[in-house]
């Protein structure tokens, strides 16, 4: 109790300018998923998310955030998270993660999709599909009254049951409204049962990052982006979602999180 109460609980009226913000960033991300395609640079990817971002009447939170020079990170195979956008140029079986933000009167979003470019092997496509599930598993998990450490331990137990994925612990989830980066920490592993209880207007970003070997990060000299120590692949989703009474709502999935919630048995607040 003590400790709840510097986390941010917002009013109704704020969660509904965050949904229009998450609806910038997964719109967003629909645009990028459908440029994203051998040949194509990171830089240009980079300039079609600030473009769709501000046509939206948004602005980009990563563009300076702690002098970021981007709009989004692109984190290609061992990159982890917070690739910076170059003139790299995507090859036909590559993985990409794809992390956007976007503010909409001072209120952020926060989302992130892997993807593939061209086909790439079944191996690969497994590690998206368990990395994407865990974070619908986590969110699934988060109940009002429940824990925060609920979500942790709904996103590991489902990549543990999975096979032998490292589930990385250098980088963590976290709180999101009147800042990208608020608490709670949301770590994606850990007992149930722990941590800030719960409660509607909570809105949190729960950002599972797993490889296909060891857990083991490294930062390289650009002092942004996070690759494996090992060199092996990485997958990232990430979405923003809060609890109301109605329901969870997922402000940065397109349907609200309708479909994955209801197939996982979860009431859906769609807004
Ligand atoms: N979604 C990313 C995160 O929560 C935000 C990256 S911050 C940036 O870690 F500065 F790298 F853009
Ligand atoms: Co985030």
């Amino acid at each position: 109790m003590f400790g709840d109460r510097r986390l941010e609980v917002k009013t109704p009226e704020q969660i509904a300018v965050m949904r229009e913000a998450g609806l910038v960033v997964a719109r967003t991300l629909e645009v990028l998923r459908s440029a994203v395609a051998a040949g194509v640079t990171t830089a240009e990817l980079d300039a079609l998310a600030e473009e769709t971002i501000r046509a939206s009447g948004a602005t980009p939170n990563f563009l300076g955030y702690h002098g970021y020079p981007a709009s989004i990170c692109t984190s290609v195979n061992d990159e982890v998270v917070h690739g910076i956008p170059s003139k790299r140029r995507l090859a036909e079986g590559d993985l990409i993660s794809l992390d956007c933000g976007a503010i909409v009167d001072g209120w952020h979003g926060d989302a992130a999709i892997t993807v593939p470019v061209g086909t790439v092997g079944p191996d690969l496509v497994e590690l998206m599909r368990v990395c994407e599930e865990a974070l619908w598993q986590g969110m699934a998990a988060a109940t009002i009254g429940g824990r925060v450490s609920d979500i942790s331990h709904a996103v590991e137990s489902y990549v543990r049951s999975q096979g032998g994925y490292g589930v990385v612990e250098d980088y963590v989830g976290h709180g999101i409204g009147s800042a990208m980066h608020l608490p709670p920490n949301v770590p994606n592993y850990g007992r149930p049962g722990r941590g800030p209880r719960l409660v509607p207007g909570l809105a949190l970003a729960v950002e599972p990052m797993i490889t296909m070997g060891s857990i083991e990060t490294r930062t390289l000299d650009d002092e942004w982006t996070v690759v494996t120590a090992d060199g092996r692949l990485s997958a990232h989703f990430e979405h923003s979602f809060t609890l109301t009474d109605q329901g969870t709502l997922v402000l940065t999935a397109l349907d609200g999180g309708a479909a994955r919630l209801d197939a996982l048995g979860v009431a859906c607040a769609v807004g």
